[in-house]
């Protein structure tokens, strides 16, 4: 064991951020040891805020259709072969109907941008939700919008909102993303949903094509400015119809290292243990958790929906990816510590976050 990297790691637990040269350093030296030393003290911190308690969310996939070309993505506009599906505001609550049923009490609407999907419509959704379960949280995932669609939505009752920054390094941003998309407007839309008030989540692949050392270091100081009250991660899985097609997925250990790292970093937020996750490692959920996560998103779009869904390759929503599954999942958590909790599962400002 490099003691430097364990004193690196200390002091991350201790003053909670890192300088550029450390993050690279702690995510090119680590090693097995480390990567334990960090799950256990990410554990202590999450098992401090939130017990062994893991949120549940039930992931309604609403369309297929996208505007939008991101290299990486098996749903973007120049996939020919991607098979586009959009859901009716009927189909949508009955998800929720069936999710309640199952005990979610957080329900996240996600999509490709869909143009379809008007701000009057998606407000009278969100709104339909919100009196048919005034218990239930209201999560939005449909990428980038003006602020002040951001606060129509936050007006009809969004609590939360989701929007991964993919990448904080301007050159490797250009690098995934068409000449039509900034990390400029990303960053604007992440700060204009706190600054509306919703629970905002952002994040990261880990191992997307040409990403280096310092990329993930720049990732994890962007988190640190930003604060958001989530944080996903996943690796990067190829999907056959984009230009990444041949390019190696990333790697499940480090993305469960830097689960522990931006627990430590911050303490209080909510990390799901990703779809991609458990993707890529048959027990990827349950270790996403051991980690430092606390929270999973088991699918809950209409089955024939799912497979149509496909952001990458293989990927995964039945079984213990499943809403159906949830039993299942409950009985492997349940078998390593851990709880599943039925309810919002709402942000928690603990003692020093
Ligand atoms: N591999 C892994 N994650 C992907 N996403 C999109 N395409 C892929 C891929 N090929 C992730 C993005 C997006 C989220 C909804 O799915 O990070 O924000």
């Amino acid at each position: 064991m490099d003691i430097t990297l364990y004193r690196l790691l200390e002091k991350l637990e201790r003053e909670r951020s890192l300088s550029s040269g450390e993050w690279v350093r702690l995510i090119e030296g680590r090693d097995g040891e480390l990567a334990r030393l960090a799950a256990g003290k990410a554990d202590a911190v999450r098992r401090r805020i939130y017990g062994n308690r893991v949120y549940i969310r039930g992931l309604i996939e609403i369309s297929s259709y996208c505007k939008n070309g991101c290299l990486y993505c098996g749903i973007n506009r120049d996939n020919k072969n991607a098979v586009r599906y959009r859901l009716e505001k009927s189909d949508i609550l009955a998800c929720c109907v069936k999710g309640y049923e199952l005990g979610f009490r957080t329900f996240v609407l996600q999509g490709g941008e869909d143009p379809y999907f008007t701000d009057d419509l998606v407000c009278s959704i969100v709104g339909e939700i919100k009196a048919m379960f005034p218990d239930c949280a209201v999560t939005l995932s449909l990428g980038e919008k003006s602020g002040q669609t951001y606060r129509r939505y936050f007006e009809s009752g969004a609590d939360r909102y989701l929007l991964r920054h993919e990448t904080a390094d301007e050159e490797h941003y250009k690098s995934l993303h068409p000449p039509d998309m900034s990390l400029e407007n990303r960053k604007r839309c992440l700060f204009d949903l706190k600054k509306i008030g919703f629970q905002a989540g952002s994040g990261f692949m880990v191992g997307s094509p040409h990403q280096t050392a310092a990329n993930l270091a720049d990732d994890m100081l962007f988190l640190n400015e930003l604060e958001p009250h989530m944080v996903g991660i996943g690796p990067f899985v190829h999907h056959k119809d984009t230009v990444f097609a041949d390019e190696p997925s990333g790697s499940v250990e480090l993305t469960l290292f830097l689960i522990s790292c931006i627990r430590l970093m911050l303490p209080c937020a909510l990390i799901p243990a990703t779809p991609a996750l458990g993707t890529l490692d048959g027990c990827g959920r349950e270790k996403g958790i051991c980690a430092g996560a606390n929270v999973v998103m088991p699918n809950l779009s209409p089955p024939d929906a799912r497979d149509k869904y496909m952001l990458y390759d293989n990927k995964l929503s039945s079984g213990g990816e499943s809403a159906e599954g949830l039993r299942q999942l409950s009985e492997n958590l349940n078998k390593i510590g851990y709880e599943i909790e039925i309810s919002r599962g709402d942000f928690r400002k603990g003692m020093n976050c």
